[in-house]
């Protein structure tokens, strides 16, 4: 516990927080990077689940082609991301947070392209004009501000292991895949155990990285900015579905399935 000067400087130390008085209002302000993401990305988070792609997705109505397209984007997403986790593997501003075993998604999205495509999966796949701006700016922060890669990191992998299991499961009803989990590895973390204690782990150690202010700011912006760059691929998505031909499987979850905790 600290006391820090907030914004008007009147502040008094708080569980990891600064509360300070703007007009007449007693506000918390978090400093703890894990809860600075939180609560800075909240309204991103709303309008991604509001986003008709993934609105579709919850209801169970995917249609097989826009499901691959979409593993292909994240495929090309994660290469990229995690190439430059390796590459800053040894940052101290990154390295607490690397578990290349425990989270990385490249390999098993290869298996489910591998799945779906066939064995020249890689011949038959393209980058879309969305994904390719999302990796460059993974690229560009990798080589030039690798602080930032705490952010793109965060908004994939906690992302992932919030909602895994009942996406999951709404995809495998959906298009019918087999219930031995061909397809489905995206989804399925081998090296985590309880996907609730490793986030706990995670957002500890987020918040254990030497970083001031600024910059936990900067991540915060970041973090947005990836929120982003998904939804961008939701909308391509959205507009590749239009040209589709309506082949809806009707396999939305039973009521009982929405209500779970999708955070696990
Ligand atoms: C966390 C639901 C879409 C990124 C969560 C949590 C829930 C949730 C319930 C809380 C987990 C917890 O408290 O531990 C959903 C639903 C979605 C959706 C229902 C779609 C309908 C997305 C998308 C992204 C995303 C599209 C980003 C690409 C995250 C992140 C967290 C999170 C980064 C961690 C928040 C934190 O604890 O700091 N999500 N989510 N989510 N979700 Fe989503």
């Amino acid at each position: 516990m600290k006391t820090e000067d907030a914004a008007n400087g009147k502040s008094t130390a708080n569980g990891g927080g600064v509360v300070y008085e703007e007009g007449g209002v007693t506000v918390l302000s978090p400093t703890d990077l894990s809860e600075m993401l939180a609560a800075g990305t909240k309204e991103v988070h709303e309008k991604a689940e509001n986003t008709e792609f993934v609105k579709d997705f919850l209801r169970g109505r995917i249609r097989k082609e826009l499901f691959k397209l979409g593993h292909v984007a994240l495929y090309f997403t994660y290469s990229a991301m995690e190439e430059e986790i390796e590459r800053n593997k040894e940052h101290p501003q990154f390295a607490p947070l690397y578990f290349p075993h425990e989270l990385h998604r490249r390999d098993a999205l290869a298996r489910d392209l591998e799945f779906f495509y066939g064995e020249d999966w890689q011949d038959q796949i393209s980058i879309s004009p969305a994904t390719q701006r999302y990796m460059d700016r993974i690229h560009q922060v990798g080589h030039e501000q690798p602080a930032l890669l705490v952010a793109h990191a965060y908004t994939r992998y906690m992302g992932d292991l919030s909602g895994g299991q009942v996406l999951r499961k709404v995809a495998q009803r959906a298009m019918k895949l087999p219930p031995t989990g061909e397809g489905l590895n995206f989804y399925e973390f081998d090296g985590i155990h309880s996907a609730k204690a490793f986030k706990q782990l995670y957002r500890s150690r987020m918040n254990e990285l030497e970083l001031d202010t600024h910059t936990k700011e900067k991540i915060v912006e970041e973090a947005i900015l990836a929120f982003q760059f998904n939804m961008e691929i939701f909308g391509e998505l959205e507009e590749v579905g239009k040209t589709l031909q309506d082949d809806v499987l009707d396999a939305a979850p039973t009521h009982g399935e929405m209500q779970g905790d999708i955070s696990q």
